[in-house]
């Protein structure tokens, strides 16, 4: 692909714009050696060494990125409102292929999203075939009854307007109004509304984990690329 091309597509602006950067020797390699805009990726540069205003190019196309969502954000590119995109370089938003959440989460849940601008991955991880774990962590408006863990191991429980009984799902107690639950499965609001199937009401939602890959100690509101091992892990859970 050729470098103005693929700088476009990371977002950095218009071809028009981005030629402009070339004309004005804004994008060189590591020793500050201006390039030129209608070679190819390694004839001049390799990605690595491409410098743009002396600062390093964006991830590649391929991305695969990990944010830790904090409550008050719309998995959405236009909502009203916060959107999780602000959290997120502004070029990101204008990277093509586009950089899609993989699934959502609540606008009141926390925790773990994935974004992605690798249709074949997205789809692979959130493929019913593959079933991911998605691990929760709940907090609880009234205490435990005690049965629930049972009934959502079950296998049976069909909540309100679904066709299908809602696969087994892993519920560990750590406090009495506070539960990890483990689920291979993606339904709409599927954590609130099992708790509410239970005469519950969650009232804080947060997901420590995907597949094999858990949040760590991401500080809310920041995000990290993942790297080719976090992947294996991702796909190993
Ligand atoms: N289940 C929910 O109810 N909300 C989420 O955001 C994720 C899972």
């Amino acid at each position: 692909m050729k470098l103005l091309k693929l700088i476009a597509n990371l977002g950095y602006g218009s071809r028009k714009q981005v030629t402009a950067l070339f004309r004005e020797g804004r994008i060189a390699d590591a020793d500050g050696e201006p390039l030129y805009t209608d070679d190819e990726l390694g004839v001049q540069a390799a990605y690595e060494a491409i410098r743009v205003d002396g600062e390093p190019l964006d991830p590649p196309q391929g991305l695969l990125l990990m944010l830790h969502k904090p409550p008050g954000y719309v998995c959405s590119t236009k909502d009203k409102g916060r959107l999780i995109y602000d959290l997120l370089p502004p070029r990101f938003r204008l990277r093509d292929p586009v950089l899609s959440t993989v699934g959502r989460l609540d606008r009141d849940t926390s925790g773990l999203l994935l974004l992605t601008d690798d249709g074949a991955l997205l789809h692979r991880i959130i493929s019913p075939k593959s079933a991911l774990s998605k691990v929760y962590e709940a907090t609880l408006a009234e205490p435990l009854r005690g049965d629930e863990a049972a009934i959502f191991a079950s296998g049976t429980l069909m909540l309100e307007s679904e066709q299908k009984p809602l696969l087994p799902a892993a519920l560990e107690v750590l406090e009495p109004q506070r539960a990890r639950l483990t689920l291979h499965e993606g339904r709409y609001h599927q954590v609130r509304r099992m708790f509410a199937a239970m005469g519950n009401h969650v009232d804080a939602l947060h997901r420590v984990s995907v597949g094999g890959l858990a949040l760590g100690d991401l500080p809310a509101g920041e995000w990290r690329a993942l790297d080719d091992a976090d992947r294996v892990k991702l796909l190993a859970g």
